[in-house]
This record gives structure tokens, C-alpha cells and sequence, in this order.
């Protein structure tokens, strides 16, 4: 067993009792065909990327590396493949006490009532084979598409507490105003509202920087919510592994075709300081979003990639680092494509 240093980085809270390191993990690309071309044959590549992640789990206290996933990563005959792996992979090997998994619930347009949600939640669980999960998280707010439906998703969420199916309840893509509606909601009826899954990936953040400026970490910090900064290597691109002219099948390719050329200046600051740190590329991008005070979850598909991620833990930028990195990201011209589901 690895034991690594979290020293610049503590642990953070995920909901009562579960400490998670600020690095977790995602797992979009364990059942999604379309954007990440996923295919069975490599479940265990996927099965040998989660135990390299879990064996580097410092067994500290009750901390646990957070996976996330989600009842949309698979659909159609693939529905929710990515918690069944996730859930399986957890079982063989036997690290409940080092993996905290939250799902997320899709806000479907025929989810309206509460008691949908909680089955859905249900639903979530049978294919994780667990009887409760550490979170469970709306992955959507309805206010920009079905507003009336948004009393039902926190009433969901609440059951699913209140039912003893998850520990905490949590929001992905609400922005400050309907974080503290939802918030105050669950407050008053006693659910522990703890993490709230923001963009944050360093593409974001530094190229529109939404999170760190319409007051969503602000808000995070003052109702006591841990921010979860998600795709913090956009989608592969920080990695710095692709560039124009060597793109990855699909609708990623031509994503980043469109912004590989405007990011060369911040690519090269970020191979800068990852020659002058002794760090890989990813590693500095993902350490940048953790100095944003974020909870990072990284997508991973190989053994290779959890453990170069894992070195993204233990040390910490210097501000003048960050600080050129933020800077550098401010120049690019093409800024990146906020979530759709994203509200205000
Ligand atoms: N709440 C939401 O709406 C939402 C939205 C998006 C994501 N998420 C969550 O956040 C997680 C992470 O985001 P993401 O998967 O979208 O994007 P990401 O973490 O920015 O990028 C992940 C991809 O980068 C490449 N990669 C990872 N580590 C690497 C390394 N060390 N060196 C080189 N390449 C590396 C891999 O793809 P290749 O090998 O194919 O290049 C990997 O699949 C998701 O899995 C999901 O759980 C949530």
C-alpha cells in the first residue's frame, strides 16, 4: 500500500463522518458511448484503473477517495453501467473503507414527484449492489428547462436521506442562487446538504472562470458545502497529450480542434511548471483546481492515468505559480463551453 503525504491539502468533508482527499475520481467514460466511445471489452482495463486509484488510498482515519458516477453514465442497454461496474468494482476489492461513492440522479423530465427520485435512487443502489451510498446528488437543477419540478427533486433527494439510502444529499450544476434555495430547503428539514458539484476543471475555471466568479465558492464556503470541481483536465485536453492535429475520435475531437490552437500559450506555461516541479502536465492542471479549495474528481480509464494522477496529491502550487497559470488561461480566446444545465 502506497501512503502518500497530503500535506497543502487536506482532507475535505463529503457528508457526516466521510472525510474524502481532494482527489476523487469520474467515471462518465464507464458506460457512455457516444463522447467516449466506451466498449465492455475494456471493463478490465477500468477494473485494474480503480484498484491503481484505491491502493494509493491513505488509510487515514476514516478519509476515503471520492468516486463519482451517475444514473446516465449508460443509458438505454447500458443504463447506469457505471455505477454497476463502480459497485462491483468496490465489492471485489474490498475498499468500502477507502471508496465513498456519490451518484447523481438525471433530473429526467418524468421524474416530477419526489417518489420518483427515490425509487430512482433505489434503482441506483440494486445496480450497485449496496443497500446505501455515502451521497446521492440531483444532477441537474430543473429551474432552467421544468421549474415546477424542482420542489420534487429536493423532496426526492430529502426521502432518500431521510429513507436511510444515502448520507447526504448533494447538487451538480447549481449555481449560487438555487444552491442556497435547495440548501435552505433541506436545512429545514434536517438533511445534511454537503457537497455541491461545480464546474471547477481547470479549462473552466481559468477560461470563463464561472465558479470563481459568480459567487458559487463563496456561497459553498458560507453554507458549509464542499465544491466538487469536475473534468479538471477538459475532457484530456489539459493533459497536454493532444494538440490540433492529434485529436480523439469522436464529438471530443472535434471539440478540441476547435480549442487546441488558442490554448498553446497555456499548454506551455503548464509544461513549464510541470518541468520545474518534476510533475506531469495533468498533475499540475489537477493541483490547480484543488488550490481553488475543491474536492477534484478526474476521469480515469487506465492504471497508467490513476496513478499519475495520485501525484497530483501531497504538494501544492506556489500562488505565483497559480497565479501565472490563471493568468496565462485569461489570454486563451476561445473559452470553454459552459454545461448546459449550469444555473444562475
Ligand atoms: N456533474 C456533471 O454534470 C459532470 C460533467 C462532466 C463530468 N463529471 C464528472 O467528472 C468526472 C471527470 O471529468 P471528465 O471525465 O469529464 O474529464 P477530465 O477528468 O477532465 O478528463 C478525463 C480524461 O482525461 C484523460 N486523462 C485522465 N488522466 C490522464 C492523465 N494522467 N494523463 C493523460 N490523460 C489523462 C482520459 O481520457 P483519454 O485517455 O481518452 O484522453 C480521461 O478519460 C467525470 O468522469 C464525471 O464523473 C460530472
Amino acid at each position: 500500500m502506497v501512503l502518500l503525504p497530503t500535506r497543502g491539502h487536506g482532507p475535505l468533508t463529503l457528508a457526516p463522518n466521510v472525510e474524502v482527499e481532494r482527489l476523487g475520481f469520474g467515471t462518465w467514460a464507464w458506460g457512455n458511448k457516444l463522447l467516449w466511445g466506451y466498449d465492455e471489452a475494456a471493463d478490465p482495463v477500468l477494473e485494474a484503473a480503480f484498484r491503481r486509484a484505491v491502493a494509493g488510498a491513505p488509510l487515514v482515519d476514516r478519509r476515503r477517495f471520492f468516486f463519482d458516477t451517475g444514473d446516465s453514465y449508460g443509458t438505454g442497454a447500458r443504463e447506469g453501467r457505471a455505477e454497476s461496474l463502480l459497485g462491483r468494482f468496490r465489492r471485489e476489492a474490498r475498499a468500502r473503507r477507502r471508496v465513498a461513492i456519490g451518484t447523481k440522479l438525471a433530473v429526467y423530465p418524468w421524474r416530477l414527484r419526489g417518489e420518483d427520485f427515490e425509487d430512482a435512487c433505489r434503482a441506483s443502489l440494486r445496480r450497485m449492489g449496496e443497500s446505501r451510498m455515502e451521497l446521492v446528488q440531483a444532477h441537474w437543477s430543473a429551474a432552467n428547462f421544468q421549474p415546477w419540478q424542482e420542489p420534487a427533486l429536493w423532496d426526492g433527494l430529502a426521502r432518500c436521506y431521510e429513507a436511510g439510502l444515502a448520507g447526504a444529499v448533494g447538487t451538480s450544476n447549481f449555481g449560487p442562487k438555487q444552491l442556497r434555495k435547495a440548501n435552505a430547503h433541506w436545512a429545514s428539514r434536517g438533511v445534511p446538504h454537503s457537497a455541491n458539484q461545480a464546474q471547477l476543471h481547470v479549462q473552466l475555471s481559468l477560461l470563463s472562470t464561472l465558479p470563481l466568479e459568480s459567487g458559487l465558492l463563496e456561497a459553498s464556503s458560507e453554507l458549509g458545502v464542499t465544491p466538487i470541481g469536475y473534468s479538471p483536465l477538459a475532457l484530456g485536453l489539459l493533459s497536454g497529450k493532444y494538440d490540433a492535429d492529434s485529436v480523439p475520435a469522436g464529438p471530443r475531437g472535434v471539440l478540441f480542434r476547435q480549442l487546441a490552437p488558442g490554448l498553446a500559450p497555456l499548454l506551455d506555461t503548464l509544461r513549464e511548471v510541470s518541468r520545474a516541479r518534476g510533475k506531469s502536465v495533468s498533475q499540475v492542471a489537477i493541483n490547480w483546481v484543488m488550490c481553488q479549495g475543491a474536492v477534484v474528481i478526474v476521469g480515469i480509464r487506465t492504471p497508467e492515468q490513476a496513478a499519475d494522477n495520485l501525484g497530483a496529491l501531497g504538494w501544492r502550487l506556489s500562488k505565483a505559480e497559480q497565479d501565472a497559470l490563471t493568468e496565462e488561461a485569461r489570454r486563451v480566446p476561445k473559452k470553454a463551453t459552459q454545461n448546459i444545465f449550469q444555473t444562475a
